[in-house]
């Protein structure tokens, strides 16, 4: 296809850029222009040859993360681990295990993204251990010792509730009525059953029940000892990191902390009233971004931000999965050529969440993540769709977050040997493809090292080839982020409206505005030409900001407006 990339450095110079602070009460000011890039550190750079990434790989290629646009970095788990979890798996909390590299290493990451003007945040993985870690090993013993508080271990196992159905994962995540299916059977002293979170070698961390039951005398009150004692160990490990220069973190499982918590009042209280309290106090120019899924109540806990994406009720499945999510069945998804996709779904949900957060937080929607299959993937690999579905992320509100690789569209590898745990999201944490050099220049080991294999396509996009290239979706990725940080309107904390209607979901229609300025975006995922009608807004030639199309037309009527755009393209105007 003979489609031109609309290149909008002109329009960007003019413009330039704006310093946006959040708009939201007691956030982080960096939050208003933020734009997060994702790092898996297994699989991003390796510095010492043994095929694996590491920490001084990162640091070495800061500066392309820059160049993106990007202002923050988060990376999952660095932290000495067994592994059997990707890292998820934690034996000690105050060290950087040894195949990413040392503490040091770790300061001075941060000290040079901080001298390019980025903020580092790392993974808090604050709901479970290793089973190795040195606390569990000695809550595991009979007699009373310093950590036998720091987990839970039920006497027996209750009846499981028999309307209890298959769950999935968030529920899962989310322990509630779950919990008596993560009872891990167990020949320790202290045994017979601990509660793990996720796998059997990731322990639950005490943080106390909601409403324990004096018939289970393993299920401690939130204000119990063994429990304050583990808030203190957390804001422990909170502040040995920020104290080194870190910027704040990710929480991993952030909604599992009390147990039986089936409104998640009680977790969103342990938050707001304590940790979230007791760091915006202490750190108050620092993000804490809550794995939640539920961004109405992350935000109440106190989160400055919080995902919408593959899980839980509140996801984007219908937009980029062919599955349904209910029966597990096939389905079209929104972003695919075949424009089969429906909207409502998806906006129901979203809408919810960015109606219940306005003014107060900020809603993510991830290019991707560790846990779920690469954006470019199945039949949505080509450039021209990805950057259809890169204008839809990038001009959306909230904090934009970046999986690494998808600023290039590495595309996900299903066919790989599952590592570490990771089964199935094996194929979306694999090694970034940097040049032509041996492995892309990820690692000089040999190939068969490498910690998981590398896309072979002899084709396959690099940032190399991408840099070269002037309609490259990396040169349309940074474009998209000039365009979106010299509009107030298109930022993180621009109003959002969706415009055209859920009745005609192709070409999707949404306004972004504030203080006066009025941005629409037009995305058409689908193959084919397509026209729709929106209220009339009365400007007769509206600006072209950017976008992806070879044709846009944009009619203005009396009390209709209309757009025609072509297949497969992604149009921004600006409304004066
Ligand atoms: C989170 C992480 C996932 C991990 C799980 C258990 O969902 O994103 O990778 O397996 O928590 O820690």
């Amino acid at each position: 296809m003979n489609i031109k990339t609309l290149i909008v450095a002109a329009v960007v110079a003019a413009t330039g850029s704006i310093a946006a602070h959040s708009q939201n009460p007691g956030q982080p000011e960096w939050l208003g222009d933020a734009v997060v890039y994702q790092i898996y550190p297994s699989s991003f750079q390796d510095s010492d040859g043994n095929g694996i990434g590491d920490l001084p790989g990162i640091t070495s290629r800061l500066e392309y993360i820059k160049s993106l646009g990007v202002t923050a970095i988060w990376m999952n788990p660095i932290f000495v681990s067994g592994f059997t979890d990707g890292g998820y798996d934690i034996i000690d909390f105050y060290k950087v295990d040894p195949r990413f590299g040392t503490n040091t290493d770790l300061v001075k990451l941060v000290e040079k993204a901080h001298s390019l003007g980025m903020k580092v945040v790392l993974d808090l993985v604050a709901g479970h251990s290793s089973d190795q870690c040195e606390w569990f090993l000695q809550s595991a013993e009979a007699e009373n010792l310093h950590y036998s508080d720091y987990y839970i271990w039920p006497s027996f196992k209750p009846e499981e509730p028999a309307s209890n159905g298959p769950m999935d994962y968030a529920q899962l995540m989310n322990s509630s009525a779950s919990l008596i299916r993560k009872f891990v059977k167990t020949d320790a002293p202290r045994g017979p059953y601990y509660v793990k979170n996720f796998f059997d070698t990731q322990p639950a961390l005490n943080y106390g029940f909601a409403n324990p039951d004096p018939d289970h005398p393993w299920e401690q009150g939130v204000d119990d000892p063994g429990p304050q004692a583990m808030r203190r160990e957390l804001k422990n490990i909170m502040s040995f990191w920020m104290d080194k220069g870190v910027d704040g973190f990710r929480v991993d499982m952030a909604a599992s902390l009390v147990k039986n918590d089936f409104d998640k009042s009680a977790t969103i209280k342990l938050w707001q009233t304590d940790l979230k309290k007791w760091f915006k106090e202490n750190y108050p120019d620092n993000v804490l971004i809550a794995e939640w899924f539920n961004p109405s109540q992350s935000i109440e806990a106190g989160f400055d931000i919080d995902f919408f994406c593959h899980d839980g009720t509140y996801n984007y499945s219908t937009l980029f999965f062919n599955i349904n999510r209910r029966s597990g069945g096939a389905a079209t998804c929104y972003f695919d050529l075949a424009g089969e996709g429906e909207l409502k779904t998806w906006y129901d949900l979203y809408k919810f969440q960015y109606d219940a957060v306005q003014g107060k937080g900020y809603v993510s929607m991830p290019t991707g993540n560790h846990d779920f299959t690469r954006l470019s993937a199945g039949a949505r690999t080509s450039q021209d769709q990805l950057k259809v579905a890169m204008t839809f992320f990038l001009t959306m509100p909230g904090v934009p977050f970046i999986y690494y690789g998808d600023e290039i569209g590495l595309t996900h590898q299903s066919n790989v040997k599952p590592v570490e745990g990771a089964g199935a999201r094996t194929g979306t944490r694999i090694p970034m493809l940097w040049d032509a050099s041996k492995n892309a220049g990820f690692s000089t080991a040999e190939a068969e090292k490498l910690y998981i294999p590398q896309d072979p396509d002899p084709a396959r996009r690099t940032v190399e080839n991408q840099e070269s290239d002037p309609s490259s979706l990396l040169n349309y990725v940074k474009n998209l982020l000039k365009i979106r940080k010299a509009s107030k309107a298109l930022g993180n904390d621009g109003e959002w409206r969706l415009v055209s209607s859920l009745d005609q979901p192709y070409p999707m229609v949404y306004e972004r505005s504030r203080d006066g300025e009025k941005c629409l975006v037009v995305v058409n995922p689908s193959a084919k030409k397509v026209s729709v009608d929106i209220p009339a807004y009365g400007n007769q030639s509206p600006e072209i900001l950017g976008g992806f199309y070879k044709k846009a037309s944009y009619k203005s009527g009396k009390t209709s407006d209309r757009i025609t755009v072509d297949g497969c393209s992604a149009v921004i105007y600006s409304i004066k």
